[in-house]
């Protein structure tokens, strides 16, 4: 069966979803860690935010063009419990991983968007193919990170 446009509208909504909630976390995060290890990291997540934000502006301009709403906070969902900023503000692990999951989870998601406008809709998943790769450079980054933050740990 052939994806809808409800379908592939609804698939956009949640990735727009995703991307904001990360906005958010990011932000939260590169505020509330601290310590010589943090640094980086907040920098890092800080540059991250304006790369998120500009996916959610591409996907937002995608669900106008096939007739869609876009979803205010109140239609938003908020689940990403792995990015919840830790109670130790020097847990930079803790935000590495966090990012990695979000990263994760996006990933499989524009993957299966990729999968649903196979053959139906080429200009959505273009952009999910460009997402895609962003997301990608974002976990090798992280994971990166993750390898040099847990040593000596
Ligand atoms: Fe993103
Ligand atoms: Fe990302």
């Amino acid at each position: 069966m052939p994806a809808t446009k409800e379908q592939i509208i609804a698939s956009l909504r949640q990735a727009y979803n995703m991307e904001v909630e990360t906005v958010i976390n990011y932000l939260a995060n590169s505020l509330h860690i601290e310590g010589v290890r943090a640094e980086f990291i907040k920098q890092a997540l800080a540059t991250d935010i304006q790369g998120e934000l500009t996916h959610a502006q591409q996907l937002g301009n995608r669900i106008k063009q096939l007739g869609g709403g876009i979803p205010g906070s109140v239609h938003l969902k908020m689940t990403q419990s792995s990015l919840e900023p830790p109670a130790d503000t020097t847990d930079v692990l803790h935000v590495i991983r966090g990012v990695l999951k979000a990263e994760e989870e996006a990933i499989a998601h524009y993957k299966a968007l990729i999968k649903l406008t196979d053959g139906e809709d080429y200009v959505t998943q273009d952009l999910a193919i460009t997402i895609l790769s962003d997301e990608e450079g974002h976990r090798q980054q992280f994971e990166g990170y993750l390898k040099e933050y847990s040593k000596g740990k």
